[in-house]
Formats: C-alpha cells, structure tokens, sequence
C-alpha cells in the first residue's frame, strides 16, 4: 500500500482538507491541502467549507479549527500532540485572574485551550500580535497571557505597559543567547531570524523576529543568501523548498518541539479511515472561545 496515495484517495473521498502547522514532520507538511502558521491555518480553518478538517498540529490549534468551523468532523490525528505551554494557562485559573481585574483586558495567545479563551477578550498571533495590542486603547490595562516571552517582546517593541502571565514555550525557552553568537561566528554574513517566543535576551541579538509565516515570506523577498533560524527545526523544511537557491543554518542544539513531530502520515491514514480521534467541545465552549478569536480576526493585518 502507498500511503501517500491512500490518504489522497480518502481525502477525496471524505471531501476533507489536510491543515499542517509548519513545524510538522516534512511528509505530513508534502501531503497537506495547506500549510501555515497559526494566524493562516485559523483563517483558512474560518473560510473552510470542507466536511472533515485532518487538523495537524498542536491541539489547541485543532480547537481553533473546530471553533471557528463546529459544522466540520475535526480530525486530530494524534491526541497526544499538546502544546505544553497553552496547559500553564488553566481556564480556572484564567477566569479566578479576570475576576479579580474586571478592569483588565484579558489578551491571549492563540496557544491556549478553547476553555481559557471563554475567559478572555481578544486573542491574538505571534504574526499580528502587535497589531492586536495597538488595537486596544492606551489607557487600559492589559494581561498578556500564556506567554510571558512574546508578551515582553512586544511590550519593548511597542513601549506599552502591560502584565504577563508566567507562561512559556520550553522549546524556544532553550533557545539562549550564547547560540545565536556561536551560529553567528560559524556562519558571519547569514541573517538571523528569530522567533517572538524566544527570551528578549536572545532576541536582542538576532536581525529580525518574525511569526514562522512571517519568516517564510521575510527570506522569500529578501535579497539575502543565507540565514540562521532561530526557531523549531521544523520550518527548514519549507524554507529550504520553497527557496532551493538560499541556505539554511538551525543552532546547537537543534530547537525541536516533540509535540509537534507527534503526528505520522499513518496517524493520518487511520484517522481518515476510522474517522477519529475527532475534537469534540461543549457547545458552551465553541460559543465562548468563538467571540476572542474573530475580534482577532477583525484586526486588520
Ligand atoms: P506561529 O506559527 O504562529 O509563528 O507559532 C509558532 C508556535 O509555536 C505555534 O505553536
Ligand atoms: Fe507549544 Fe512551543 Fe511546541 Fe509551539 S513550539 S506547540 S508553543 S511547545
């Protein structure tokens, strides 16, 4: 059997499309319908009329899909694919925080549960972060949650004042000033690309911070030969497809996020088949999650 042509084959035949984050495992990322970061995998998820979305990524990101398309049978082909950093911001927990502050915009990061987001105002991307946070008028307060590292990063670009919840992403975590200069010392005229979820230490050192999408596009246009990307190992692949002409160069040691190498084309195949593992939320949950997602939406790009 060719699983590639079986997973075609069913595709058709289940009127679905395949979602991948581009973090996944190059065969997954070669057999999706679409490919993106989370901003463009929750627009496409939005404007999506197919009957089942195979959603592969993390599985905040499948109840992202499932939110905004609840008509569609949201496929998550591996259940076990978490994204550790959206479980540091618990909904109770959220919502204990939000009733303490009623005066306090509550801005989440699209990495967080459906049932955190019922408790928050606005989500936001690493790719329109700062457009979400100039959306909000400069005399209200605000709590940027889970990830303390973006939300600081965006806080310096933008010299907003706000709070930040003691969330972080452990792969970018690991990403630490001293490999930004060893990379740059093997590899003096490539550019630094780094991700926003990386410590403002580290993102100090590096030419330019950018959403994986935001990356794809930046090296695309850019005159430049070579460049250092300072986020999961995972965008290479893309990158290095897309751009056959210029070279790549990871760190020591290699930034990977085992949740997101979770899900194999077999996962695909059985879950197309079987048509489970499905993501399923409380019809409470869809409505509460749906309001901060399409405010995020709205913001113009
Ligand atoms: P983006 O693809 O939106 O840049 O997000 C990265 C990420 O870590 C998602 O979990
Ligand atoms: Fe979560 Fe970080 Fe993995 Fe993204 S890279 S899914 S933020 S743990």
């Amino acid at each position: 059997m060719d699983i590639n042509n079986e997973i075609r084959r069913l595709t058709a035949q289940r009127e679905a499309i395949i979602l991948a984050h581009n973090y996944t495992i190059g065969e997954v990322q070669d057999i999706a319908d679409f490919v993106g970061d989370s901003l463009e995998l929750s627009r496409k998820a939005a404007e999506c009329q197919a009957k089942v979305i195979v959603f592969c990524g993390v599985r905040f990101m499948a109840e992202t899909a499932k939110v905004l398309s609840p008509k569609a049978l949201v496929l998550h082909p591996n259940p076990h694919a978490g994204c550790p950093m959206a479980d540091m911001a618990a909904a109770d927990e959220v919502a204990k925080y939000r009733q303490a502050h009623p005066d306090t915009v509550m801005v989440a990061y699209v990495n967080t549960t459906a049932a955190t987001k019922c408790h928050i105002d606005i989500c936001c991307t690493s790719g329109n972060a700062e457009k979400v946070i100039e959306s909000i008028p400069q005399d209200r307060k605000i709590m940027f949650l889970p990830d303390g590292n973006l939300g600081r990063n965006i806080a310096a670009k933008l010299k907003r004042d706000m709070e930040f919840w003691p969330g972080f992403c452990p792969t970018h975590f690991k990403i630490l000033p001293e490999m930004i200069t060893a990379a740059r010392n093997m590899h003096p005229d490539a550019e630094v690309i780094i991700h926003p979820e990386c410590m403002p230490a580290t993102v100090a050192l590096a030419d330019v911070a950018l959403s994986t999408g935001g990356m794809l596009r930046h090296v695309k246009a850019s005159p430049k030969h070579s460049f250092i990307v300072a986020t999961e190992c995972g965008l290479i692949h893309r990158l290095q497809q897309e751009n056959p002409d210029k070279e790549f160069f990871s760190l020591e040691p290699k930034p990977l996020c085992p949740n997101m190498k979770k899900i194999s084309l077999e996962d695909i195949y059985l879950s197309l088949k079987e048509l489970t593992p499905a993501v399923e939320l409380p019809q409470e949950v869809i409505d509460g999650a749906r309001h901060p997602i399409e405010k995020m939406l709205e913001v113009k790009p």
